[in-house]
């Protein structure tokens, strides 16, 4: 019997999505690099009858035609070898799923590579991790209408669903859009986990113990806040070390290490030019975390007391949480705009609504604020946010003043907060404009009448119009 679909790469997220395919009636050709490895997936489970294949001409041949193979590789260099050897073996109607976190840029390449030798390449950016790779992952592809023809059943069936039963995947546009959309996912994700930390590093300077701080959390979670960062937060929190007994957290290294798709939303977003400094306070912290010699070199100081309401530290949380789901979604518009893909914000907020690292219950919120205006220049502009920067504003003040005041870093929270404010306040940059003119003749527009001027500063400060 033919297989119906391909997986190459049988590491954690491979082996998963493999298995959640066989669980729902597919049978699953497989292949690993490491032959053993391979050998010994199938050997685990053979209830799902995968067809083991030595090689990616085997797997190639194990297809029935137009074959359709997922790549569940390292992103970059090893995914990009895996599938140019992979297309030796197809033929020309045949589609490549990219599957890893690959950088949107480089699964542009390779589809134009492909493209041009007849195959179909698609990128999707699937997310939840191991255990939602098997039990239903939020997909985002981004591939031709030929491709998502090909795949959607299958990638439809693996997924997970919304509440109201809706796959959380779909087409969101051409080739780079998948992953593009799962980079953004990604940002928004270690901007909410600095946000938690930041929010988790008050109580603990204001004297609560894991344990304690691990029952706010968990309270947290039944109330607006729920949201699976939240959830793991509180379950993480009393965790206790095996060897020591010790809070888990406590044993841990006050350090974060990261794969790199945070750093390329923040570059990505500076390129498009777009704002997304919650992201970027969020990867630099990161990247602070990780300057052992740096962080040595300063004798701790005396922490100042901080004393620290836990409505308004809940309030707080909520409203940094909301602007930061609102960068990502400008950075989104912005990819947008230049690449002509027509995203479509209330179907990416619905596929992000289950299976995902950062599904919350601003998920709906959000796809239903898109769906109600999908032109909405700002999701902070949208009545729902509105209201939730009326309702918690206070208290996001508040706990960045106690914060600063006490000396405990709140980079994130203190960026999303200033983000809503720039957006809302004048910054004032017509300062710089007119700086950048004096020192560089470069030119300025006014806010009360169109064109482009410049004035002739070391002259007689004659303003002259330019175009
Ligand atoms: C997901 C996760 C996943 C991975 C991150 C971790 O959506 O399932 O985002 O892709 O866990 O890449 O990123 P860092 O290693 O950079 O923290």
């Amino acid at each position: 019997m033919k297989s119906c679909v391909g997986i190459i790469g049988l590491g954690s997220m491979g082996a998963s999505l493999a298995r959640n395919l066989a669980r729902h009636g597919y049978k699953v050709s497989v292949y690993n690099r490491t032959f053993e490895k391979a050998e010994e997936f199938v050997k685990e489970a053979p209830e799902e009858g995968f067809a083991l294949c030595r090689t990616l001409e085997d797997l190639a041949s194990s297809l029935p035609a137009p074959r359709v193979v997922l790549s569940v590789i390292t992103a970059g260099a090893p995914t990009r070898a895996a599938i140019e050897e992979l297309s030796k073996y197809l033929a020309p109607g045949d589609l490549v799923v990219d599957c890893a976190n690959s950088f949107y840029k480089d699964s542009m390449d390779l589809g134009k590579e492909m493209e041009e030798k007849g195959i179909l390449f698609a990128d999707c950016g699937v997310s939840g991790g191991k255990m939602g790779a098997l039990m239903g992952p939020s997909m985002m592809f981004g591939g031709s209408e030929k491709a998502w023809e090909l795949c959607g059943g299958v990638i439809k069936d693996a997924c997970a669903k919304t509440k109201g039963g809706e796959p959380c995947a779909a087409r969101l546009g051409p080739v780079g859009s998948g992953h593009f959309v799962k980079m953004v996912h990604n940002g928004i994700e270690y901007a909410l986990m600095g946000a938690i930390a930041e929010i988790y590093g008050l109580f603990r300077r204001e004297g609560f113990s894991a344990e304690e701080c691990s029952q706010i959390f968990k309270k947290w979670d039944e109330g607006d806040l729920h949201g699976y960062l939240i959830e793991i937060t509180g379950k993480v929190l009393s965790h206790r070390d095996a060897k020591t007994q010790k809070p888990f957290v406590d044993v841990l290294k006050d350090e974060a290490r990261m794969n790199g798709t945070g750093t390329w939303t923040v570059l990505s977003a500076m390129e498009l030019g777009a704002g997304a400094p919650s992201v970027g306070e969020a990867v630099f912290e990161r990247i602070v975390s990780s300057e052992e010699d740096l962080r040595g070199a300063f004798k701790p100081s005396p922490a100042p007391e901080i004393s620290l309401d836990s409505s308004d530290a809940m309030q707080a949380l909520y409203l940094s949480s909301a602007v930061i789901y609102s960068e990502g979604f400008d950075v989104l518009e912005a990819a947008s705009k230049k690449y002509g893909w027509g995203l479509d914000y209330s179907q990416i907020a619905r596929i992000w609504e289950e299976g995902c690292i950062i599904r919350s219950d601003f998920l709906p919120k959000i796809s239903e604020a898109f769906k109600h205006d999908p032109s909405l220049p700002s999701l902070l502009s949208s009545p729902i946010f509105e209201k939730i920067e009326e309702e918690n504003g206070q208290a996001l003040r508040r706990v960045v003043a106690r914060a600063v005041l006490g000396a405990a870093p709140c980079a994130v929270l203190s960026s999303s907060l200033s983000y809503f404010d720039e957006l809302t306040h004048p910054l004032p940059l017509n300062l710089l404009a007119a700086q950048r003119d004096y020192f560089g003749a470069h030119g300025y527009e006014r806010a009360d009448e169109p064109g482009f001027f410049h004035t002739e500063w070391e002259e007689d400060g004659r303003e002259v119009r330019r175009e």
